[in-house]
């Protein structure tokens, strides 16, 4: 069942610590990089959820971030586990891709307008993050699907599922507050008298 690529580095020996110049010769040295990225992922996450809870306007949002941050958590506890069974380290590695959609996130904090158009900018923040998730977690159970790891598929097979289920519970909520956002100017002028908005130069 397990594919074997082979070569002098088969072994994956030739790993220098940092994962920067990792020797990728074979689907279990890509798959252990995979994990490691993840593990950085969601590492990166559970510092940057309660930030996203804190800035949310909307508690329905709020909520949704707090819970999808034990998920999280455990997420990473998971991944620990894969690790022991791939008899390797979650750890060396830093993910560059949620460091940037992390940073996006919290560009859509720091703005200022309407409470409800920021909610949604920050919903939209969170899928990208959950859709970058799922991808990951998607290529690395095919990697685990390739070498045979059912363990492994199931452990990761949870957290996807998770992580879809985060990015339908976001969405959802952005479309309900998408109801109570101004769509246009008009509307805006109108909301604005009802005091909602906290605009910069009010
Ligand atoms: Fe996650
Ligand atoms: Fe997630």
């Amino acid at each position: 069942m397990a594919t074997q690529i082979s070569g002098p580095y088969a072994g994956g020996e030739d790993r220098i610590n940092g994962g920067i110049m990792a020797e990728l010769s074979t689907v279990k040295d890509l798959l252990e990089e995979e994990i490691k990225d993840l593990y950085s992922a969601e590492k990166q996450l559970t510092k940057a959820l309660p930030k996203m809870a804190k800035g949310s306007n909307n508690e329905e949002l709020a909520a949704a971030f707090e819970s999808h941050l034990k998920e999280t958590e455990n997420q990473l506890k998971r991944l620990e586990q894969v690790a022991g069974l791939l008899d390797t380290e979650p750890t060396g590695k830093k993910c560059h891709g949620m460091e940037g959609l992390i940073e996006e996130g919290s560009e859509a904090l720091d703005e200022d307008g309407n409470e409800n158009v920021l909610d949604l900018g920050i919903a939209g923040a969170a899928s990208r993050v959950e859709h970058y998730e799922m991808a990951g977690y998607m290529a690395a159970i095919a990697l685990a699907e390739q070498l045979g790891q059912s363990q492994v598929v199931k452990l990761l097979n949870e957290s996807l599922k998770e992580e879809q289920a985060a990015d339908e519970k976001v969405r959802g909520i952005a479309q309900k507050i998408g109801k109570s956002a101004p769509a246009e100017e008009a509307e805006r002028d109108e909301d604005e008298k009802g005091g909602k908005a906290k605009r910069a130069n009010a």
